[in-house]
């Protein structure tokens, strides 16, 4: 009600960050205030009395003056779709208020809990780093050539000036005196009981212990939800914390206390530091309680291991204290522990530790940070003093079993056998791996991974105790972040109002950083309207037997239920010769089918009705999940798709070698921020509606929408402000889900909102083809390829979607940067009972050329030779022609290729890393260069069409109205550059509203890197038309100015313009499918741990051909975007689906997307200089997508690295790797002696957790 629309919805559990707000509390004990940055979707406003809560609004606005933060953020490029920003800039807000100068690494701490899915991080840490007052410049960032990461050194000439994208001369100075202050009367209040009580929930602040012990007596089942109490008191011999102490808390009393004690005192201190440093996120330590962590016995705490292994104690409270070890028993099984329900968790007691004793603690997570661990583990022994005899050992591990669990066995016997060497431990390792079994299925599934983990874990721990008693000095820690960009120059020609060329801010960034900017939920409520939640199915296959709504009609504030009777127009949605029902009530074909929808008052009261909603099933049989079980069944979308030139099979014939081999790769959640929204309202008369939709394109909903009333186009108006981020993932399923408000809207004639959940949005709208390549190469012993032979099967999933396109598109890449003569791609859509997949970034094309890379790498090693060397010998040269006939000249792509190896200085640095794999058993460095060729434009020449509207007004401020949809792509940005230069007048004077059907209609989708291709013609062309009208009233008044010549031309205009013809006649299997390539080459060095998986992506150089750029560095924002995305692709982010078909993955915490610790450590990026295009605006190419693709270097870098780790033992040649390769992969693929201990379990003797699809 108070309209403060900043704070950002993104997950709803702490995942994501886009809610971040800072909390600010008087703590009448020692007179301070503190500050700290929480997740607002995860705290109860009842907990909040007596606190100040900064939103950011509260910092800064740009009707007043914006903070610092939200203008380097915004000026730095730090803010594309915008919906991250808020968040961003409160976590970087909340941490100057406590450290006005903080470090690199208060930064990237402060920021691991903030989710952004457009920009990389790079360009945030950038802004944000120019707070640290000691600013890293290493040579790279200077711009040299060599690094002086590598221990080279750079020549001491002076670099000639290069363009920078921005100017922190021009910043806002940070002045802390200058903040909000905290409100006095919070100061006097008095801590007193508080009651709330709410519709189905009371809530009881207890304002003393004594109170709460007589609250949790009455009442034991009642959840205790943390407060903030103080810190205990502690002594020399041993510290007693205080339970509700924040994990921040701990972490800091910690390290205080760590510096004043001799090193062999605080062994346990540091471990337990260790931890805290990468449990959670800084908004989650800073309200998660020590006493939570340990009574939510979440067998994947990471504190609890340590916390038992280091023999510590808690003290509880009832009706009279008690004190218990923290120790196996404690933690009787999942969620639980031997507190009874009455009593409390009062502290905890940590030991310092002794003489000879060592504390060991570990964890391996799917991503470094904000993410709970796969295994963690606290692993302590005593050494008898000055020797290596075994007095007492503990090991404990989480992600083992059902709860924390003891290796009791194991540490019987290492005491048992007293001394500890090698011999020792390597017995040891059986007895751990008997002791600590897991059944095939257990949940949670990477059971090998999990098993070979803590024998990697207890290996590591061995080393570090050789390391602390031979005194070894530890490797340093990867941990500079270092950035060079290399922008190219506008004409010294060039006027300087002109902006084309220069590295203009997204024209929103500073309204995103103060959240002022209006997203689709954050629009006020229409009057009476309503909110919409869906049902959905829970079977994969099955006939709906019956759907109940009684109950739900009956909930509070329950208006109606929409099911598909109730759509007055058409019920499906038709692609191809297919047909997908808006809402079922026959039969289900995957789990998250939408049945039906409830409208309500509220956003609660849907859900509510919507979980009261009874749907009967009838199992149908054989759901069909897999690839394997799709081909069994020939369960295939057509067209399926084939291509070829030359003549494959003779070639086969010719050559000297043979390969076959397989590569699975995942899907991928788009993960945009902002889920899916919408908001429809009627106008009121004669059957018309504004949708106001977040989409990429606006005519596709207009349509649907009419179709599914059946009324005409012109009724529906779609109108987009801006969408919070889309990657291909709000065309298809947003026009259905718009759909089916509009019927609600239609029927209940109020209007409708309906906005996802994550964990919905995640469930139901699909995401990127999963994809099976199956391939034949014949190539020469000189690494020449010959012939190639590539099936691909895209999972579609159980509607066709887009996915037909989708086959297509992967087979016109299988050629990517190579000539190979001989080549014969085909495609197939399997349909599956799984939700139905859809367009992603890049459309197929990051899933076909991963195929062909890795056929590539098997050459290579098959033939023993480097894979770069493969590639060089293989890629087109001179004027070409791709097996569709289209002639190009490949020339920029070797230019590239050429820059990029010499940019990353690539030959002396893979001599380095060959070096370093000699000199490390157990890290290995890996790398890699990949090349991509990637074609421009829709396929479909018709789609390739744009219009634009331009208004001049008699003020002369002028707007402009085009087809393109600004999702944080920076298109709006770019056209008020076009529209800038045409009609020569600053880009101020120009403003761009929104995108919608009754100013430019008949429009195509912004995707396929087209947009500015597309909308920059049609503006320019608007442009210069009224450019031309306005040259007879300029003519006769040429010393006037702009507000004078326009107060005459009061004309509108709008023009459609064509884009290039363009075709593919699959039948001739020739085409010009494509209106240019868009060239580049990243590459990519990592450093693997041949232990647990983990790697680091040391360095990244990529050389993109984005012609002519049109504004750096908004292209920069998309290049470095799509790299992360490729990056979480190729390495990280996973797909789970249960046995029956169930989206495990739902949710932040289980899909883990790219965040601020996975920025490779040094992110070089240049844009080829002296590069044009004909035909696209300006010499400029599309760039949106295909930089995605380059993230797969780091995929190749891993498996570079691993091939090193298995040559240890070895292993040479091909060898598998699946995409994406996360830990668990890139562990077992070194085939470490720990892996290789590891049972596997035998295929069909267990239904595995999770499927293999
Ligand atoms: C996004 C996210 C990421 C996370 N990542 C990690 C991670 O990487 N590693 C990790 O270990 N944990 C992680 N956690 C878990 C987090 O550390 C715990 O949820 C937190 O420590 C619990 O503390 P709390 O104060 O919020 O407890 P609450 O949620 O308030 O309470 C948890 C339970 O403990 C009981 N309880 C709390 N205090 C007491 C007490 N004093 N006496 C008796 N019972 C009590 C409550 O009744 C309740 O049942 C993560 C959580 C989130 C949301
Ligand atoms: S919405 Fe709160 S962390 Fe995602
Ligand atoms: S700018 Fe960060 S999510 Fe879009």
């Amino acid at each position: 009600s108070v309209r403060l629309t900043g704070t950002k919805y993104g997950c709803g559990g702490g995942g994501c960050g886009a809610c971040t707000v800072m909390v600010s509390r008087h703590q009448p004990a020692t007179k301070t205030i503190t500050h700290y940055s929480v997740n607002a979707c995860l705290l109860p406003l009842c907990q909040l009395h007596g606190a100040a809560v900064t939103t950011v609004e509260g910092i800064g606005s740009t009707k007043t003056r914006i903070h610092p933060v939200q203008e380097r953020i915004a000026k730095a490029h730090g803010s594309q779709c915008g919906f991250c920003t808020p968040g961003m800039v409160m976590s970087m807000y909340a941490l100057l208020r406590n450290q006005p100068q903080p470090t690199m690494e208060d930064i990237t701490q402060a920021l691991a809990g903030n989710l952004c899915r457009c920009t990389g991080y790079r360009p945030i840490v950038d802004g944000c780093r120019t707070f640290c007052q000691v600013q890293t410049e290493c040579c790279q960032v200077k711009g040299g050539g060599a690094c002086c990461l590598n221990g080279e050194q750079t020549a001491g000439e002076p670099e000639p000036e290069k363009p920078r994208l921005f100017d922190k001369e021009d910043f806002l100075p940070l002045d802390p005196t200058q903040e909000l202050i905290f409100p006095p009367e919070l100061m006097a209040a008095n801590p007193k009981t508080l009651t709330f009580h709410g519709e189905r929930v009371s809530w009881v602040s207890p304002a003393s212990l004594e109170e709460l012990i007589q609250l949790k007596t009455s009442n034991p089942k009642a959840p205790l939800v943390v407060g903030n109490t103080n810190i205990g008191q502690f002594i020399t011999v041993c510290l007693w914390v205080g339970a509700g102490c924040s994990l921040t808390e701990v972490r800091s009393l910690l390290e205080k206390l760590v510096p004043q004690f001799p090193a062999e005192e605080t062994e346990l201190f540091r471990a337990l530091s260790r931890q805290l440093g990468l449990l959670g996120s800084q908004q989650i330590r800073n309200v998660a309680s020590l006493g939570g962590n340990i009574m939510s016995a979440n067998p994947n705490s990471d504190l609890n291991p340590v916390l038992a292994a280091g023999n510590c104690r808690v003290s509880v409270v009832s009706d009279g204290p008690r004190q218990l070890p923290l120790d196996q028993d404690f933690f009787v099984s999942f969620g639980k522990t031997l507190l009874k329900p009455e009593e409390i968790l009062v502290s905890v007691f940590i030991p310092f530790s002794r003489k000879g004793e060592f504390v060991g603690a570990f964890r391996q997570a799917p991503r470094k940070e904000s993410s709970f661990s796969t295994v963690t583990t606290g692993m302590r022994v005593l050494f008898s003093e000055g020797s290596r005899l075994v007095q007492d050992v503990s090991i404990y591990f989480g992600g083992m079993g059902p709860t924390t669990v003891s290796a009791t066995r194991t540490c019987a016997h290492l005491v048992s056998l007293r001394s500890w060497d090698d011999e020792t431990l390597s017995r040891a390792y059986d007895v751990l791996l008997d002791e600590l079994v897991l059944p095939p299925s257990a949940p949670g599934g990477k059971v090998e991974f999990r098993r070979s983990l803590t024998l990697s874990f207890l290996f590591k721990f061995n080393l570090e105790v050789l390391q602390y008693t031979s005194m070894l000095p530890l490797p340093p820690p990867l941990l500079l972040l270092l950035l060079l960009l290399l922008l190219q120059h506008v004409s010294k020609d060039q006027s300087d109002q002109d902006p084309v060329g220069r590295p203009i801010m997204h024209r929103s960034a500073l309204s995103q950083a103060t959240g002022e900017a209006v997203y689709c939920d954050d629009m006020p409520p229409a009057d009476g309207e309503l909110f919409l939640a869906l049902v959905t199915s829970s079977r994969a296959h099955a006939k709906i037997t019956g759907l109940d709504v009684r109950e739900a009609l009956r909930l509070p504030g329950v208006v109606d239920v929409i099911t598909a009777k109730d759509i007055p127009g058409q019920r499906v949605r038709k692609m191809f010769d297919y047909e997908e029902e808006l809402l079922t009530d026959s039969e289900v074909s995957c789990i998250g089918q939408m049945l039906c929808a409830v409208v309500a008052d509220t956003r609660a009261h849907a859900k509510r009705g919507a979980a009261a909603v009874k749907v009967g099933y009838e199992d149908l049989p054989d759901p069909v999940f897999t690839f394997e079980e799709a081909i069994e069944k020939s369960s295939f979308y057509e067209p399926r798709r084939r291509i070829e030139r030359g003549n494959v099979t003779e070639a086969f014939e010719t050559v000297d070698q043979v390969h076959e081999g397989e590569f699975r790769m995942g899907g991928q959640e788009h993960f945009y921020m902002e889920t899916q929204s919408m908001l429809v309202v009627p106008v009121g008369e004669e059957t018309e509606f504004n949708a106001y939709v977040s989409t990429q394109w606006p005519t596709l909903i207009q349509d649907a929408i009419a179709e599914t009333l059946s009324i005409p186009s012109n009724r529906v108006t779609c109108h987009v402000k801006r969408v919070g981020g889309a990657f291909g993932g709000k065309v298809m399923k947003t026009s259905i889900l718009a759909c089916i408000t509009a019927v609600a809207v239609w029927k209940t004639n109020r209007a409708v909102r309906c906005v996802l959940e994550r964990g919905e949005d995640m469930l139901i709208t699909g995401a990127r083809h999963p994809v099976l390549g199956q391939y034949k190469v014949g190539f020469m012993n000189d690494g020449r390829i010959v012939a190639a032979d590539i099936q691909y099967y895209a999972n579609a999933g159980n509607t066709v979607d887009e996915s037909t396109l989708v086959a297509e598109k992967i087979l016109l890449h299988i050629d990517n940067a190579y000539n190979i003569p001989n080549l014969r791609g085909r495609a197939a859509a399997c349909r599956t009972n799984l939700p139905s997949n859809t367009a992603f970034r890049g459309f197929g094309v990051p899933q076909s050329i991963v195929v062909v890379e890795n056929m590539l790498n098997d050459v290579a090693a098959v033939l023993r030779r480097p894979a770069d060397q493969i590639r060089e010998i293989n890629m087109y040269r001179g004027p070409s022609v791709t097996h569709y006939k289209f002639e190009f000249s490949p020339e920029n792509l070797l230019r590239c290729w050429e820059e990029c190896k010499v940019k990353s200085d690539y030959a002396a640095r893979r001599r380095a890393a060959d070096r370093f794999n000699r000199h490390n058993r157990w890290k290995k460095r890996g790398m890699s260069v990949i090349p991509i060729k990637y074609g421009v434009a829709f396929s479909d020449g018709f789609l390739n069409q744009a219009g634009a509207l331009v208004h001049i007004y008699k003020d002369g401020s002028v707007l402009v109205a085009h087809g393109g949809t600004e999702m944080g792509q920076g298109l709006h940005t770019k056209m008020q550059q076009v529209a800038s230069r045409e009609l020569h007048i600053p880009p101020s004077k120009i403003y761009i509203s929104e995108t919608s059907t009754n100013t430019v209609p008949n429009t195509c989708p912004s995707a396929a890197s087209f947009g500015t291709d597309a909308n920059g013609m049609a503006v320019k062309n608007a442009c210069e038309t009224l450019h031309q009208r306005l040259e007879p009233i300029r003519q006769k008044n040429p010393e006037g100015s702009w507000e004078n010549w326009v107060r005459f031309d009061q004309k509108k205009l709008n023009y459609l313009r064509l884009g290039p013809d363009l075709y593919m006649d699959w039948d001739k299997m020739e085409g010009r499918p494509y209106a240019y390539f868009t060239y580049g080459v990243s590459c990519c060095e990592v450093e693997l741990d041949c232990l647990t998986g983990d790697y680091r992506t040391v360095r990244t150089d990529l050389v993109m051909d984005v012609g002519r750029s049109v504004n750096p560095s908004v292209d920069i924002g998309q290049i470095e975007g799509a790299f992360m995305q490729g990056l979480g692709l190729y390495t990280l982010e996973e797909l789970k689906f249960s046995p029956s078909g169930l989206l495990y993955t739902r949710g932040p915490s289980q899909y883990k997307i790219p965040a601020v610790c996975d920025v490779p450590l040094a992110f070089n990026v240049y844009l080829l200089p002296d590069s044009h295009n004909p035909h696209a605006i300006y010499s400029s190419k599309g760039i949106g997508e295909p930089v995605l693709f380059l993230g797969s270097s780091v995929f190749f870098a891993i498996k570079d690295a691993a091939a090193a780790a298995r040559s240890e033992c070895g292993s040479v040649g091909p060898f598998p790797l699946d995409s994406p390769a996360t830990p668990e992969r890139a562990c077992l693929a070194c085939a470490s002696p720990f892996t290789q201990k590891i049972p596997a379990g035998k295929p069909g003797s267990f239904q595995p957790w999770a499927l293999n699809i």
